[in-house]
């Protein structure tokens, strides 16, 4: 274990959230028991996980759909490797959602022998970094940004917490053969709810009647998701997500970093990044506004 700073440590190459977890439990999710029926959301952060956590309760909890039921998405898709909400995650009721940010070569050994369901969520890398900056400002466990450019620098480096975005996305997509995994873009998500919770619902073999899926994609929508305490992260403490900085779910759009990088920063962005993105197996589109008509990020082969 090597510290990092006053916030990180660097465990197996990776880089954690120093409160929330230690190398004796990262330790112990080797052999953490995967059933068959177990879902996990694997993301980058500040990708969708919030959305996919969501569109997932939704999909499988009636009580969340109808709003009869008050279970924060924290309890519903804990997270793997920081479990703040100290749930015993060996004697939950099947079947189990898990959320987690650890590379592919992090994760129990028993997700690789392709019984559970792992829904990896990607976004425009430009569009993570920028929702990143926001979010470190609300959030104390991590370091509050001294400014935008060093964040960018940071970011770059690969230094915050979860290392650099195009090693777990190219680690993730290299290793796919090993494990039971949709890939699916924000974009794809943003771009048509309806179709990525049909292409969800299909991969775990869930068959939802047109109620619940109307339910489900109505539910899931930003502006819904925004004022659902259950599922913005306001019932988070403030030591984890101080709410009264900003919101969690702060704009929830394709392209923001439009809106943030100066075209200097993005002239470096793209020198840093641009090579090795161009080799994903992912399209990905610099120039998105969602009012213009896109070509969103997908999963289709980059040829
Ligand atoms: P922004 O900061 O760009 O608004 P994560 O959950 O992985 O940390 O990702 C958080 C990002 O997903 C935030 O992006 C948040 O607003 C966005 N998000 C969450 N729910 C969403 C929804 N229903 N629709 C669109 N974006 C959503």
């Amino acid at each position: 274990m090597e510290p990092l700073d006053e916030f990180m440590y660097k465990y197996k190459g990776f880089h954690f959230i120093r409160d929330l977890s230690s190398p004796e439990s990262i330790d112990a999710l080797d052999s953490f028991e995967i059933r068959d029926d177990d879902v996990f959301i694997i993301t980058y952060p500040k990708s969708g996980t919030i959305w996919t956590q969501n569109i997932l309760s939704l999909i499988f909890h009636e009580g969340h759909r109808d709003g009869t039921e008050n279970i924060t998405l924290a309890e519903r898709a804990p997270w793997l490797e920081y479990n703040t909400f100290h749930v015993d995650y060996r004697s939950r009721p099947s079947p189990r959602l898990f959320s987690s940010h650890l590379p592919y070569y992090l994760v129990p050994k028993g997700l690789q022998n392709g019984r559970a369901k792992i829904i990896y969520v990607f976004r425009n890398p430009k569009d993570v970094l920028v929702s990143a900056y926001h979010f470190a400002k609300i959030a104390p466990k991590i370091e509050t940004p001294k400014d935008f450019d060093t964040f960018l620098e940071r970011f770059l480096a690969g230094k915050g917490v979860c290392n650099l975005w195009l090693d777990h996305v190219e680690g993730w997509y290299a290793h796919k053969g090993d494990f039971s995994i949709l890939f699916l873009s924000y974009e794809d998500m943003k771009k048509d709810l309806r179709s990525a919770v049909l292409k969800i619902c299909s991969f775990l073999g869930k068959k939802l009647t047109q109620k619940e899926l109307d339910d489900v994609v109505d539910k899931a929508t930003f502006d819904n998701m925004k004022v659902d305490a259950r599922a913005n992260y306001t019932f988070m403490t403030p030591g984890i997500v101080d709410c009264s900085k900003g919101a969690f779910l702060r704009k929830g759009t394709v392209g923001d970093w439009k809106n943030m990088l100066t075209v200097a920063q993005n002239e470096r962005f793209d020198r840093v990044f641009k090579e090795r993105m161009e080799k994903l197996p992912f399209k990905f589109c610099w120039d998105i506004h969602e009012d213009s008509e896109p070509t969103f990020g997908s999963v289709e082969e980059n040829v």
